[in-house]
Protein backbone atom coordinates (compact mmCIF):
# COMPACT_ATOMS: atom_id res chain seq x y z
CA UNK A 1 0.00 0.00 0.00
CA UNK A 2 1.43 3.26 -1.03
CA UNK A 3 0.22 6.14 1.31
CA UNK A 4 -0.31 9.13 0.01
CA UNK A 5 -1.03 13.00 0.84
CA UNK A 6 -1.96 15.94 -1.12
CA UNK A 7 -1.12 18.91 0.15
CA UNK A 8 -2.34 22.97 -0.85
CA UNK A 9 -2.93 25.50 1.29
CA UNK A 10 -6.61 25.54 2.74
CA UNK A 11 -7.51 22.12 1.91
CA UNK A 12 -10.79 22.96 0.19
CA UNK A 13 -9.83 23.51 -3.21
CA UNK A 14 -7.48 21.73 -4.86
CA UNK A 15 -6.02 19.05 -2.47
CA UNK A 16 -9.27 17.50 -1.99
CA UNK A 17 -9.74 17.48 -5.83
CA UNK A 18 -6.48 15.91 -6.46
CA UNK A 19 -7.02 13.55 -3.54
CA UNK A 20 -10.59 12.01 -5.04
CA UNK A 21 -9.26 12.11 -8.71
CA UNK A 22 -6.08 10.07 -8.11
CA UNK A 23 -8.89 7.60 -5.96
CA UNK A 24 -10.83 7.58 -8.28
CA UNK A 25 -8.14 6.71 -11.36
CA UNK A 26 -6.37 3.79 -9.00
CA UNK A 27 -9.92 2.43 -8.79
CA UNK A 28 -10.57 2.48 -12.48
CA UNK A 29 -6.80 0.96 -13.29
CA UNK A 30 -8.03 -1.70 -10.20
CA UNK A 31 -4.99 -0.39 -8.15
CA UNK A 32 -8.29 0.86 -5.42
CA UNK A 33 -6.66 -1.58 -2.84
CA UNK A 34 -2.56 -0.68 -3.52
CA UNK A 35 -3.07 3.37 -2.75
CA UNK A 36 -4.07 5.40 0.33
CA UNK A 37 -4.89 8.81 -0.26
CA UNK A 38 -5.52 11.68 1.83
CA UNK A 39 -5.28 15.64 1.78
CA UNK A 40 -4.45 18.67 3.79
CA UNK A 41 -3.37 22.04 3.77
CA UNK A 42 -0.60 23.92 5.03
CA UNK A 43 -2.58 26.63 6.66
CA UNK A 44 -5.18 25.65 9.48
CA UNK A 45 -8.01 28.24 8.08
CA UNK A 46 -10.30 25.73 6.75
CA UNK A 47 -9.86 23.15 9.44
CA UNK A 48 -13.01 20.61 9.59
CA UNK A 49 -14.95 22.65 6.66
CA UNK A 50 -15.99 20.67 3.74
CA UNK A 51 -14.86 21.38 0.61
CA UNK A 52 -15.46 24.29 -1.85
CA UNK A 53 -18.80 23.94 -3.84
CA UNK A 54 -17.02 24.65 -7.04
CA UNK A 55 -14.16 21.86 -6.16
CA UNK A 56 -17.26 19.77 -5.82
CA UNK A 57 -19.55 20.93 -8.89
CA UNK A 58 -16.12 20.30 -11.13
CA UNK A 59 -15.15 16.72 -10.06
CA UNK A 60 -18.86 15.61 -10.48
CA UNK A 61 -19.26 16.43 -13.91
CA UNK A 62 -16.68 14.04 -14.34
CA UNK A 63 -18.10 11.52 -12.59
CA UNK A 64 -15.74 12.34 -9.28
CA UNK A 65 -17.48 12.48 -5.89
CA UNK A 66 -15.26 15.01 -3.30
CA UNK A 67 -15.93 14.40 0.26
CA UNK A 68 -13.71 14.72 3.24
CA UNK A 69 -13.75 17.54 5.98
CA UNK A 70 -10.43 20.48 5.58
CA UNK A 71 -7.31 19.27 7.49
CA UNK A 72 -4.38 21.01 8.69
CA UNK A 73 -0.66 19.54 7.70
CA UNK A 74 1.44 19.00 10.90
CA UNK A 75 5.20 17.95 10.37
CA UNK A 76 4.08 14.54 12.51
CA UNK A 77 1.63 13.63 9.48
CA UNK A 78 4.82 12.56 7.72
CA UNK A 79 5.23 9.56 9.12
CA UNK A 80 1.81 8.43 7.77
CA UNK A 81 3.12 8.84 3.90
CA UNK A 82 5.13 7.45 1.95
CA UNK A 83 4.64 10.75 -0.47
CA UNK A 84 3.70 14.06 -0.11
CA UNK A 85 2.90 16.34 -3.23
CA UNK A 86 2.80 19.58 -2.65
CA UNK A 87 -0.29 21.51 -5.19
CA UNK A 88 2.55 24.75 -5.87
CA UNK A 89 5.77 25.62 -4.85
CA UNK A 90 4.55 27.75 -1.71
CA UNK A 91 3.61 24.45 -0.60
CA UNK A 92 6.48 22.71 -1.47
CA UNK A 93 8.18 25.20 0.17
CA UNK A 94 6.29 25.52 3.65
CA UNK A 95 6.60 21.49 3.83
CA UNK A 96 10.48 21.73 3.46
CA UNK A 97 10.60 24.48 6.23
CA UNK A 98 8.55 21.86 8.65
CA UNK A 99 9.90 18.84 7.66
CA UNK A 100 12.00 17.27 10.36
CA UNK A 101 15.03 16.31 8.27
CA UNK A 102 16.12 14.33 5.46
CA UNK A 103 13.87 11.18 5.65
CA UNK A 104 10.59 13.74 5.54
CA UNK A 105 12.41 15.97 2.62
CA UNK A 106 12.99 12.54 0.35
CA UNK A 107 9.29 12.26 0.76
CA UNK A 108 8.52 15.77 -1.23
CA UNK A 109 7.13 16.01 -4.47
CA UNK A 110 5.36 18.84 -6.38
CA UNK A 111 2.27 16.86 -7.97
CA UNK A 112 2.82 17.84 -11.51
CA UNK A 113 6.74 16.73 -11.79
CA UNK A 114 4.72 13.55 -12.76
CA UNK A 115 2.86 14.28 -15.72
CA UNK A 116 5.23 13.87 -18.28
CA UNK A 117 3.92 16.65 -20.49
CA UNK A 118 3.89 19.35 -17.87
CA UNK A 119 6.80 22.03 -18.02
CA UNK A 120 9.54 21.84 -15.61
CA UNK A 121 8.14 23.21 -11.80
CA UNK A 122 4.73 23.16 -13.41
CA UNK A 123 1.90 24.17 -10.46
CA UNK A 124 -1.65 23.11 -9.57
CA UNK A 125 -2.69 27.18 -9.09
CA UNK A 126 -5.13 28.11 -6.82
CA UNK A 127 -8.42 29.15 -8.10
CA UNK A 128 -10.06 29.98 -5.09
CA UNK A 129 -10.74 33.75 -6.17
CA UNK A 130 -11.10 32.98 -10.21
CA UNK A 131 -14.76 31.08 -10.85
CA UNK A 132 -15.88 27.61 -12.35
CA UNK A 133 -13.91 27.65 -15.61
CA UNK A 134 -10.74 27.46 -12.97
CA UNK A 135 -12.13 24.56 -10.95
CA UNK A 136 -12.56 22.75 -14.38
CA UNK A 137 -8.78 23.79 -15.00
CA UNK A 138 -7.84 22.01 -11.73
CA UNK A 139 -9.53 19.12 -12.55
CA UNK A 140 -8.05 18.42 -15.69
CA UNK A 141 -4.69 19.36 -14.40
CA UNK A 142 -4.64 16.95 -11.58
CA UNK A 143 -6.08 14.44 -13.58
CA UNK A 144 -3.06 14.23 -15.98
CA UNK A 145 -0.65 14.42 -12.84
CA UNK A 146 -2.38 11.86 -11.00
CA UNK A 147 -2.41 9.71 -14.21
CA UNK A 148 0.97 10.01 -14.30
CA UNK A 149 2.07 10.04 -10.67
CA UNK A 150 0.14 6.10 -10.81
CA UNK A 151 2.14 5.00 -14.08
CA UNK A 152 5.19 5.88 -11.98
CA UNK A 153 3.83 3.74 -9.07
CA UNK A 154 2.36 0.90 -10.97
CA UNK A 155 4.44 0.65 -14.13
CA UNK A 156 1.54 -0.73 -16.99
P1 LIG B 1 -6.76 25.65 -1.78
O1 LIG B 1 -7.44 27.06 -2.09
O2 LIG B 1 -5.41 25.95 -1.19
O3 LIG B 1 -6.67 25.04 -3.14
O4 LIG B 1 -7.69 24.91 -0.85
C1 LIG B 1 -7.60 28.06 -1.11
C2 LIG B 1 -8.63 27.99 -0.23
C3 LIG B 1 -8.81 28.98 0.72
C4 LIG B 1 -7.92 30.03 0.78
C5 LIG B 1 -6.86 30.08 -0.09
C6 LIG B 1 -6.71 29.10 -1.05
N1 LIG B 1 -8.10 31.05 1.75
O5 LIG B 1 -7.32 32.02 1.73
O6 LIG B 1 -9.02 30.96 2.57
Amino acid sequence: MTRLCFVCLGNICRSPMAECVVRALADARGAGDRVHCESAGTAAYHVGDPPDRRTVAAAARHGVRVDGLGAHFTAARFDDFDLVLAMDRANLRDLQRIARGPEDLAKLRLFRSFDPRAPRDAEVDDPYYGDARGFEETYRVCRDAGEGLLDSLFPR
